[in-house]
C-alpha cells in the first residue's frame, strides 16, 4: 500500500531516551537526575522498585549499540542527552567527560552512516534544578538555553538534528499534576506553570541555536487524537477539552503563538493571565514538529474525572497493547493528514511510534517471536506512507524503541523494544520486527508479508 510513495532521503531510525537505557547515573562525574531520586526515595513510584541504575548498560556498551545499529541497517538514531552528565548542577561548570561520552557516540554514529538526532530534554532535569523548583522556576528557561548553547557549540559540527524538549506534556501533566513520574507532585495549580516554562524554555533554546547552529531544530510533541464517543455536545465538548489539554496545549503556542481557550475551562482559576512576551517567545520559528503516535482515544463527558471532565471509553474489538492502548493505524494517518492541513508548511518526522507486547525475559532459541509488534509496525509504516501519498511532508520515522528499556513507572516489565534486552546478561537478541523493519528500510518503505 505504501509502496513509492517514501521520497529518497527519507530517513529510518530508532529512538532512546538517556535515563530509560543508559545506566551508570553517576559514572564520570555526572549529577544526579530527578529519576535518580523518585526512583530511589523509598515510595516505590516505579512498578517492582525498578531504577534505572543499570537499565540497558547502554552508557558502558555504547559501541556494541552503535554496531547493531548498523547492522540493523538504520540511517538515524534519536537518543537523548542526560543534562546532569553535561552540567551535573543543572547550571554553572561543564563535566568535560560527560560531553565526551556523546561526543564519541556521535562520531561512531556518523562513521556508521547513521545520522543523530538529539533531544536535550527527555525528562532527566538534575536534582540541583529541581531543589530550585525545577520547571516552576521561570528561570528554567534560561537554564535550560544555557545548557542547551554548551552542546551546540561542543556538538553542533557534528549533529544536523535537534530536538528541545520531548513530550512536554508527560512532564506537566505527569510530573506536576498526576505525580506519576518525576519529579511526582501533585498540584493542578503548577502543572499550568510548568508547561509554560517548558515551552519558554523551548523558546529560548531554539532562539540560541539560531546564533549558534545551522542544522535544523524542532520540538517532540505525542499526538493522542482524540474522538467523541457521540454527537453529544457533552462529549463534542469533553473531547476538545482532552484534546487542548493533552495535544493543543504545546503544538499550538510552538506553532502559532496561542493557547487552546479550552484550556482556560480546564484549568479554572489554576489557569494564569500569561504575559503576551512569553507567547512570542514561545513561537519561534522551528524547522520540523517532532511527532510521537501510540494510540488514540474515544471520549466521553465524565464530570468526575479531573481536570479535563473526560474519560476514555474502551472498545469493543479492538486490538490493545500490553500499556493498554488502542492499535490504531487509520487515526494516526487521518493526524498526520489533519496535522499538515492544520500546520502547512511545517515538515514532520514521526519521532516515536511503536508498542509494548509481552516478550519473554530471556530470548528463546529462534529469537523473539513479536508478531504482533511485526504487525504494529506494518500498518503504521504502511499509514505514514499513505499520509506521504497523500500530500504530508514527513522526512523520518524513529520506531521505538531500538532496546527494550526502562518504560518509566511502568519499569522493565513493559517492552518496548524492536531489539530484546535480556536483563540478567545484558544479551541483545534482535526481534522478529527488528528483522522486518530491516527489510522495510533496506526497501525504503516497501512492506514485505
Ligand atoms: C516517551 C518514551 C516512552 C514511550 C512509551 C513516550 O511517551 O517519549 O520515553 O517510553 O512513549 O510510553
Amino acid at each position: 500500500m505504501s509502496a513509492g510513495s517514501f521520497p529518497k532521503d527519507f530517513l529510518w531510525g530508532a529512538a532512546t531516551a538517556a535515563y530509560q537505557i543508559e545506566g551508570s547515573p553517576l559514572a564520570d562525574g555526572a549529577g544526579p537526575s530527578i529519576w535518580q531520586r523518585y526512583t530511589h526515595d523509598g515510595r516505590m513510584m516505579v512498578a517492582q522498585g525498578d531504577t534505572g541504575d543499570i537499565a540497558a548498560d547502554h552508557y558502558r556498551r555504547w559501541e556494541s549499540d552503535v554496531a547493531l545499529m548498523r547492522d540493523l541497517g538504520l540511517q538515524a538514531y534519536r537518543f537523548s542527552t542526560a543534562w546532569g552528565r553535561i552540567q551535573p548542577e543543572g547550571r554553572g561548570p561543564v563535566n568535560a567527560a560527560g560531553i565526551d561520552f556523546y561526543s564519541r557516540l556521535v562520531d561512531r554514529l556518523l562513521e556508521n552512516g547513521i545520522a543523530p538526532m538529539l533531544t536535550l530534554f527527555h525528562w532527566d532535569l538534575p536534582v540541583a534544578l529541581d531543589d530550585r523548583g525545577g520547571w516552576l522556576n521561570p528561570d528554567s528557561a534560561d537554564w535550560f538555553a544555557d545548557y542547551a548553547s554548551i552542546l551546540y557549540r561542543a556538538l553542533g559540527d557534528r549533529v544536523a538534528h535537534w530536538v528541545t524538549l520531548n513530550e512536554p506534556w508527560v512532564v506537566a501533566d505527569g510530573g506536576y499534576l498526576n505525580g506519576t513520574v518525576a519529579p511526582g507532585h501533585r498540584n493542578v495549580f503548577e502543572a499550568p506553570i510548568a508547561a509554560h516554562n517548558l515551552m519558554r524554555a523551548h523558546g529560548k533554546a531554539v532562539q540560541a541555536y539560531r546564533a549558534i547552529g545551522d542544522g535544523e531544530i524542532g520540538l517532540v510533541v505525542n499526538i493522542e487524537p482524540k474522538y467523541p464517543a457521540s454527537d453529544s455536545p457533552a462529549d463534542l465538548a469533553a473531547t476538545a477539552r482532552a484534546d487542548a489539554q493533552m495535544n493543543r496545549h504545546y503544538i499550538e503556542p510552538a506553532l502559532t503563538g496561542a493557547y487552546p481557550p479550552e484550556l482556560a475551562d480546564v484549568y479554572g482559576e489554576a489557569w494564569p493571565e500569561w504575559p503576551a512576551d512569553d507567547l512570542q517567545l514561545i513561537h519561534q520559528p522551528i524547522d520540523f514538529i517532532g511527532i510521537n503516535y501510540y494510540t488514540r482515544a474515544v471520549v466521553r463527558d465524565d464530570p468526575q474525572s479531573f481536570p479535563t471532565r473526560s474519560a476514555v471509553v474502551p472498545q469493543a474489538g479492538a486490538t490493545y497493547t500490553e500499556t493498554g492502548w488502542e492499535v490504531a493505524p487509520d487515526a494516526f494517518r487521518d493526524m498526520l493528514i489533519a496535522m499538515a492541513r492544520r500546520y502547512p508548511g511545517m515538515p514532520i518526522y514521526v519521532t516515536e511510534n511503536g508498542a509494548a507486547f509481552a516478550d519473554p525475559a530471556v530470548a528463546g532459541p529462534d529469537g523473539v517471536q513479536d508478531g504482533q509488534r511485526c504487525e504494529y509496525l506494518r500498518s503504521h509504516i504502511a499509514a505514514v506512507g499513505e499520509a506521504i501519498a497523500a500530500g504530508v511532508d514527513i522526512r523520518g520515522y524513529m520506531a521505538w524503541s531500538l532496546l527494550d528499556n526502562l518504560e518509566w513507572s511502568l519499569g522493565y516489565a513493559k517492552r518496548f523494544g524492536i531489539v530484546h534486552v535480556d536483563y540478567a546478561t545484558q544479551r541483545r537478541t534482535p526481534k522478529d520486527s527488528a528483522a522486518l523493519y530491516s527489510r522495510i528500510i533496506a526497501n525504503n518503505g516497501v512492506i514485505d508479508a
